[in-house]
Formats: structure tokens, sequence, C-alpha cells
């Protein structure tokens, strides 16, 4: 059956959906055609706006809850087919301030979404993983069998994630996928607060053409990933074959640096203007490269758009946003 076939036969919950990437994985499902797309979010950092465009569309509904509740969580999973579970505090600075609050909702949070899906029977799940489970190993590339100790609490909560998945598979025959993001960027990352990602940040600084500061030197690297190649990952993950728990990469296989982004944004935006430099950040991996091997024989992973066809992309919509 085709992709756009299976996604009418089927019903889904996204937790996180009022997110940036839980919202993009929601509209993309909408238009080719999803039965039903539930979304459970308690808006802690997603925004109604994000999911204003889908709620005159009468197979969309969404579910403010929490899911450090249980109840909200089995609410959620009522005629549900599959899940994709992208609820979690984002943000190693925010995990360094309050451990406790990203504990709650990224380990409890998870382990009540694995109760409520086993509970309900639901063929599928798959979840935000993160590369930050790499942590202090300096190998590149990254390949799924090989991390390093967590330099994070946010990066302990990701990992425990997949070894919660690991035993609920094998004790309770479920069938997971995690995917470990790597440096997602696009339409709808929140550009503002404390805790805001590197390219919404160089992007308003961009537009508002005002330098932005880079954490130290600049030369610390991430595999940027476009928003939509997340998106397929998701859709690829529910829609394989693979049984038990699986963790694949979701990236680029793209390694730029802090200095070398700002060089593109400011191509992009046709603008010269210096970055300044601030302290480097506690908590951070200094370079990440992902291995895609793995996410391309396991669910047939591989990334449509790449480094900077996504930066135009993301620049486009943070100028009328
Ligand atoms: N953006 C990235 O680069 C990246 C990288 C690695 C992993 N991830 C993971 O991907 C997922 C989505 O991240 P994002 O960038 O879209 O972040 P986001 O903050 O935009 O989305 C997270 C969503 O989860 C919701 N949420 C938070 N706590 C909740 C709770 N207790 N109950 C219900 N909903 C809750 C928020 O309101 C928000 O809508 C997260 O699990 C994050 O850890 C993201």
């Amino acid at each position: 059956m085709s992709v756009e076939q299976n996604i009418k036969n089927n019903s889904f919950l996204i937790t996180g959906g009022a997110g940036f990437i839980g919202s993009n994985l929601v509209g993309y499902l909408l238009e080719n055609g999803a039965k039903k797309v539930r979304v459970l979010d308690n808006l802690a950092t997603g925004k109604l706006e994000n999911i204003q465009e889908f709620k005159s569309n009468p197979r969309f509904e969404f579910l403010q809850g929490d899911i450090s509740n249980l109840e909200d969580c089995k609410k959620a999973c009522i005629g549900i087919d599959l899940v994709s579970h992208q609820a979690a505090l984002g943000s190693v600075p925010r995990s360094i301030n309050d451990p406790i609050t990203t504990n709650v909702v990224n380990i409890s949070g998870f382990l009540n979404m694995l109760v409520a899906v086993r509970d309900a029977g639901i063929k599928k799940m798959v979840y935000a993983a993160s590369s930050s489970t790499y942590g202090d190993s300096p190998v590149l590339p990254k390949k799924e069998e090989n991390i390093g100790m967590p330099l994070s609490p946010y990066a302990v909560t990701k990992y425990t994630n997949e070894l919660y998945a690991h035993v609920f598979a094998l004790n309770y025959g479920m069938d997971i996928i995690g995917l470990r993001y790597f440096n997602v960027f696009g339409p709808k990352q929140d550009p503002f607060g404390a805790y805001a990602a590197v390219i919404p940040l160089f992007m308003k600084a961009a537009i508002n053409h005002v330098a932005p500061t880079i954490n130290g030197k600049g030369l610390q690297s991430r595999d940027f990933t476009y928003v939509q190649n997340a998106v397929q990952a998701n859709v690829k993950g529910l829609f394989s074959d693979c049984q038990g728990h699986e963790v694949v990469n979701v990236a680029c296989a793209e390694q730029t640096d802090l200095n070398q982004l700002w060089d593109y944004i400011q191509e992009i935006a046709k603008i010269e203007l210096a970055a300044n430099h601030g302290p480097a950040r506690v908590g951070d991996v200094e370079h990440s490269l992902a291995d895609l091997t793995k996410a391309k024989s396991t669910i047939g992973y591989s990334p449509d758009i790449k480094i900077k066809e996504g930066l135009k992309l993301a620049y486009e919509f943070y100028k009328t946003n």
C-alpha cells in the first residue's frame, strides 16, 4: 500500500502537536488525508497559533492535557491507530536550570505514554529521541550503537526514553521506533524566549539587522536538519514493518559550524554583519554529525532537503511571521 493510502486509512495521535516539529507533522498528515489527527498538548512551550490553521478541519482534534497525567494519556489514545510522541521539554540549558521539571515531563510523561499506548493496543509508536544521547563520545559520524556519557539532564531523559522503549518492546511485544533528531529547524520553531534554538535566533537577527551572539568561537558544529526531513522520518517510521524497538538517526549528514551557519544566513538575507562572540555554553557537545546508514536500511529514511535549501525556506517563514 502506498504511504498516501496508509495515511488515509489511519487515525493518529501526535503528542506535542502544538509545538514546532509536532505541528509540522500534523499539517503533513492532514494534507495527505489522514482519517483523524488528534493532538495532546499542554501548551507548555507549544502555541495555539501553530495549530490555528487546522482548527476548522473536521479531521483535526485538539486535546489540551498533560503527559505527566496518565489519565490524559489514556484519553488521548482512545480510537487511535498510530502514535507519534513529540511532547517533551526541550533545551539543554532549561534542563540544567530545572532538572526536576524536565525529568517529570520527559521521563514520567514518556512512561505514561508507553503505558497508555500499550493498554490501548496501539499498533505502533514513534518518538522523538535526541542526538544529545551521543553525549561526550567524540566519534564522528555518530552511529546508533556507539554512545558516550550524557552531558546534561536533558540528555539523561532522552536516553532513559530509549531504555524504557526497549524494555516495553521486550516485555509487552510493542513496536516502537526512536528518532534521534539532530538539530531540527524550520517554520514554526520559536525564535523567542530564553531557550530559543540557534537558527531561529540567527534568522530574527538577520531580519532585524542586529548582530547575533555566537556562544564560544563558533567552531562547534551541528548536523542541522530541516523539519520536513523529520516529518518524513515520522511517517516512514510509523509505516515501517520493523518490530520490537529500534533507534535511528534523523539528520542530513552535513556538518556545519556556527560561523558557517551565520555566513549562510547572511548570504540568504543579502546582508553583511559580523557576529558577536560570547562565552561557550556548558552541557553542549562540541561536534555532531550523523551516519544515516541505519535510518535508511531500517525505515527507508533519506533527507529530501539539505541545509541551504532548508535555510532559505525557514528564512521565508520568519520574514512573514
Ligand atoms: N528541535 C530539535 O532540534 C530537537 C532535537 C532533538 C530532539 N527533539 C525533541 O523533539 C520533540 C519536539 O521538539 P520541538 O523542537 O518541536 O519542541 P517544542 O517545544 O516546540 O514542542 C514540544 C511540545 O510538547 C509540548 N509539551 C511539553 N510538555 C508537555 C506536557 N507535560 N504535556 C503535554 N505536552 C507537553 C509543548 O507544549 C510543545 O508543544 C521533543 O521531544 C524534543 O525533545 C527536538
